[in-house]
């Protein structure tokens, strides 16, 4: 194939088996969340690019990493790179701000970033993501953290680490900033290049570098420059997710790679990758929705997912749900009958299939043991007495019985559920 018409790189296609393992994973996803009252929501897969300029103008995924478009009517437009930023603007103007809060959402979807492909991070990749609007407190933080981790759990992950920061307040933040500054600014000339032009725009992300990290080692830690508010808020969140269960480990290092976090920061790693890959990662961000022209105070805390991360740690744990399927198997001249017969059992509920391929009845039978467990023949003498042959394919069972009566026959003697 030329590569013209191959597809973009960086993105995949999901075919089956693993669709439907993505697929199951959706569903845990959304029922886990709605256990905890999370319900979703779905927003456009472009918004207009301003709505993403606020993530932060010095983030990759605003800076270099944006699929943005003008459309033909001169709209200047983003393809989502995540979720957040897509939620509080529908917050804000769907006017969520006057219902009872705390207002509990989730979303499931594709998110786009042009980073540079590598295992586990795609051009397009899925989220699953929780946000939480209207409450201040930490045990908002953790209902958040704790559906985060029941999500992973419940796609087969036990135990979870979960490495947790707090990068401070507007109070307490600039003061660490600063001496962030001044140290970095001593160690200049060792740094790498994206350090050195990240260090006056924003310093804080010197610390997550992957090449510089002997230098980190020695920076001021921002817990010394947290604000009375900032402690107690982290205090009081890793003693609730501790006395949850939950395995906590304070990260100096992480700060996150978007602008808007305010405080709480955290993220699990991929159990084969550490923190290279996070399987999911988030925190409060208290200022955003008020970017948006939200009202003045607006705290709001999520995290978001990455679904082929969490496939790809947990996959052998995700089974397929196992469907009896019935192949409507038919001889010569009686393809009409066999589709629509397989058309009533599927009207009552059944799997079912009938050959559309003009093959033979043996190379219909080959075909059946590819895939179903059970065939009914259509065709001959029985068919002329209104009755069909059923046959189960695992332990070579088989009876006639009158049309009318095979549904139930499939029930009760082949046990199949409709
Ligand atoms: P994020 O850390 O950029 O945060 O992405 C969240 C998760 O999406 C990551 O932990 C990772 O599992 C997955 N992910 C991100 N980029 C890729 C990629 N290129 N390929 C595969 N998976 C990827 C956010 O997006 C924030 N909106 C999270 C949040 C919600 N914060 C507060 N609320």
């Amino acid at each position: 194939m030329r590569a013209e018409f191959q597809k973009p790189r960086g993105t995949q296609d999901i075919l089956p088996p693993m669709s439907l393992k993505m697929e199951q994973m959706r569903r845990i996803a959304l029922d886990c969340a709605q256990t905890f009252g999370y319900l979703p929501v779905e927003t456009p897969v472009f918004e207009q690019t301003p709505v993403f300029l606020r993530v932060g103008e010095s983030t990759d995924i605003v800076q270099h990493e944006r699929y943005s478009f003008t459309d033909a009517g001169g709209v200047e437009l983003t393809l989502r790179p995540e979720g957040t930023a897509a939620i509080a603007r529908a917050y804000v103007e769907n006017g969520m701000f006057n219902q009872p809060q705390p207002v509990r959402m989730c979303y499931y979807g594709p998110m786009f970033r042009r980073e540079r492909p590598q295992a586990l991070r795609y051009r397009q990749h899925t989220q699953f993501g929780a946000e939480l609007y209207g409450s201040v407190y930490p045990e908002a933080d953790a209902e958040v953290i704790l559906l985060a981790c029941a999500v992973v759990e419940r796609a087969g992950l036990p135990d979870p680490m979960i490495r947790l920061n707090s990068i401070g307040c507007s109070e307490c933040r600039p003061r660490y900033r600063e001496a962030l500054i001044r140290y970095y600014h001593e160690q200049r000339n060792h740094l790498c290049r994206d350090c050195q032009t990240r260090l006056n725009s924003n310093p804080l992300r010197l610390l997550d570098c992957k090449i510089d990290v002997a230098i980190r080692e020695q920076a001021p830690d921002i817990e010394e420059f947290w604000c009375e508010d900032c402690a107690t808020h982290y205090g009081k969140l890793t003693d609730l997710l501790s006395a949850s269960g939950r395995q906590v480990r304070r990260d100096p290092f992480l700060v996150r790679g978007l602008d808007y976090y305010t405080r709480t920061v955290f993220e699990i790693g991929h159990p084969s990758m550490g923190s290279q890959a996070a399987l999911f990662g988030g925190g409060r961000y208290d200022g955003l929705a008020t970017t948006l022209d939200g009202p003045e105070s607006t705290p709001a805390v999520g995290f978001g997912m990455g679904i082929e991360r969490i496939l790809s740690a947990v996959e052998q744990n995700l089974g397929i749900p196992s469907v009896t399927r019935i192949y409507v198997a038919h001889l010569p001249g009686f393809e009409g009958p066999s589709l629509l017969l397989a058309e009533q059992l599927r009207r009552e509920g059944f799997a079912a299939e009938s050959d559309l391929m003009g093959r033979s009845l043996k190379a219909q039978l080959r075909d059946a043991g590819r895939r179903s467990q059970i065939v009914v023949f259509v065709g001959g003498h029985e068919w002329e007495m209104d009755e069909v042959n059923v046959k189960s394919l695992q332990d070579g069972v088989q009876m006639t019985v009158k049309r009318d009566q095979l549904s139930d026959l499939l029930h009760q003697q082949f046990k199949i559920n409709s």
